[in-house]
C-alpha cells in the first residue's frame, strides 16, 4: 500500500472513496467443497455501539485472490503448513525430544489456536501461540527459539491454525489477562503519526470503502498467518501491524514486544464468532 498521496492531508479528508465491484462481500468461504467457514457474524458483545456485524478480510478481496483459498491446492500457505509438519515430528535441541512427543498429532492441537492468544498462569502473562511454541522450544526441547514471525515460527503457527480452521475464534476479555486486553483496546483507539490515525480511523470507521486501490477490511486476525500475493511468503500478525503502523508515519512497535502482544489479544478478540481460517491468502 501506498500512502504517499496521503501524506500531509488531514485525517478526516482521507483520500477514501465508495466501495466498488473489486470484491464480493456476499461471497461464502467454503474449503475444499465441504469446510464451512464463517466470514461473517454477529459483533461480540464488548463491540457494541462500535460495530454491529464482523466480517474476515477474505471477504473484501478481489475474486481471483477469494477462490485461491477455496481449495488447498491453490493456496500457496499450504506449503509452508506441510513444511511445518515435518518439522512438528523433527527431534531437536538438548532433550531430543519433537513437538510430536509431547504433543501427538498436530490434528491433536485442534480448538488451541482460537483461544489465543491466552492467559498462562505459571508465567504470570499473556502469551501469544509463537510464545508458547518458544517456550516448549527453549525450556522442554533445549532448542533454539525462533525468530518472532519469521519463517519456521509463522510456519508452525500455520500449522497449528489450519488444524482448527472453522473452529470460532473465542480469546476471553475478562479474567487475569484483562488488563492486557485493555492496554490493547487503548492502543487500537489511539491516534499516532503524522497522519494522526488510529487503527479505529480505517479499520472501524472506513472498512468497506477504497483507500487508493485498497478495500479496506475490519483489519481482522482471524485469517493469519496469511500469505500475501505481495511479498509471497506467509505473513505474521506482528508484522502486518508494523505495516499499518509505519502507513501513519508513526513509530512502530516490534513483533514479539509487550504492545503488540496486547494488540494481538485485543484484535483477535474483535474476531470473536469469525471462523479460524489460517492460512490465508491476501493481496
Ligand atoms: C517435552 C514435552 C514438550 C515438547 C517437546 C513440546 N511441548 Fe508444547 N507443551 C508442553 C507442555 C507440558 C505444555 C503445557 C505447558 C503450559 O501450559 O505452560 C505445552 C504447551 C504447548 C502449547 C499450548 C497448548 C494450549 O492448550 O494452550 C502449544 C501451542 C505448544 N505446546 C506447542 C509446541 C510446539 C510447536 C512444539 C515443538 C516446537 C512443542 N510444543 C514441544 C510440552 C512440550
Ligand atoms: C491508513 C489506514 C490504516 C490504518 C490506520 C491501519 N490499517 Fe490495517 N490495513 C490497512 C489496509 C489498506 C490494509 C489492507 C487491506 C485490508 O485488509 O484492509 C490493512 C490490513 C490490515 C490487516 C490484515 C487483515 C487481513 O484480513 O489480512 C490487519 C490485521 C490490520 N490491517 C490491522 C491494523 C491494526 C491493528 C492497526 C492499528 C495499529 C491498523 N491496521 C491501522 C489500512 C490501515
Amino acid at each position: 500500500m501506498k500512502m504517499k498521496l496521503l501524506h500531509g492531508i488531514a485525517a478526516a479528508a482521507l483520500a477514501l472513496g465508495a466501495g466498488t465491484a473489486m470484491a464480493d462481500e456476499d461471497a461464502e468461504l467454503v474449503i475444499n467443497g465441504d469446510l464451512e467457514i464463517v466470514t461473517k457474524t454477529d459483533a461480540p458483545a464488548h463491540l457494541e455501539g462500535a460495530v454491529g456485524e464482523i466480517m474476515s478480510g477474505w471477504r473484501f478481496r478481489d475474486s481471483t485472490t477469494q477462490v485461491m483459498q477455496m481449495d488447498d491446492f491453490d493456496n500457496p500457505g499450504m506449503i509452508f503448513v506441510d513444511d511445518a509438519r515435518d518439522m512438528w515430528a523433527t527431534a531437536e535441541g538438548s532433550e531430543g525430544k519433537s513437538c510430536m512427543d509431547c504433543h501427538g498429532e498436530p490434528e491433536d492441537m485442534a480448538g488451541v489456536k482460537p483461544v489465543y492468544p491466552k492467559w498462562n498462569e505459571a508465567a504470570g502473562e499473556v502469551r501469544t501461540l509463537q510464545m508458547q511454541m518458544n517456550d516448549c522450544r527453549e525450556n522442554r526441547m533445549g532448542a533454539e527459539t525462533w525468530k518472532y514471525d519469521a519463517g519456521d515460527a509463522v510456519a508452525m503457527e500455520a500449522l497449528l491454525a489450519s488444524v482448527s480452521r472453522g473452529m470460532p475464534v473465542n480469546v476471553a476479555t475478562d479474567g487475569p489477562g484483562q488488563s492486557t486486553w485493555e492496554q490493547g483496546k487503548e492502543l487500537y483507539y489511539t491516534r499516532t503519526g503524522q497522519l494522526d490515525l488510529s487503527c479505529a480511523s480505517c479499520h472501524e470507521l472506513n472498512y468497506g470503502n477504497m483507500i487508493r486501490a485498497d478495500h479496506l477490511s475490519q483489519g481482522q486476525v482471524n485469517g493469519f498467518p496469511t500469505y500475501r500475493l505481495k511479498n509471497t511468503k506467509l505473513n505474521g500478525i506482528h508484522s502486518r501491524f508494523k505495516g499499518c503502523v509505519r502507513d501513519t508515519r508513526a513509530e512502530t512497535f516490534s513483533a514479539g514486544s509487550p504492545e503488540f502482544v496486547a494488540l494481538e489479544m485485543y484484535v483477535a478478540s474483535r474476531g470473536n464468532g469469525l471462523s479460524v481460517e489460517g492460512p490465508s491468502v491476501r493481496n
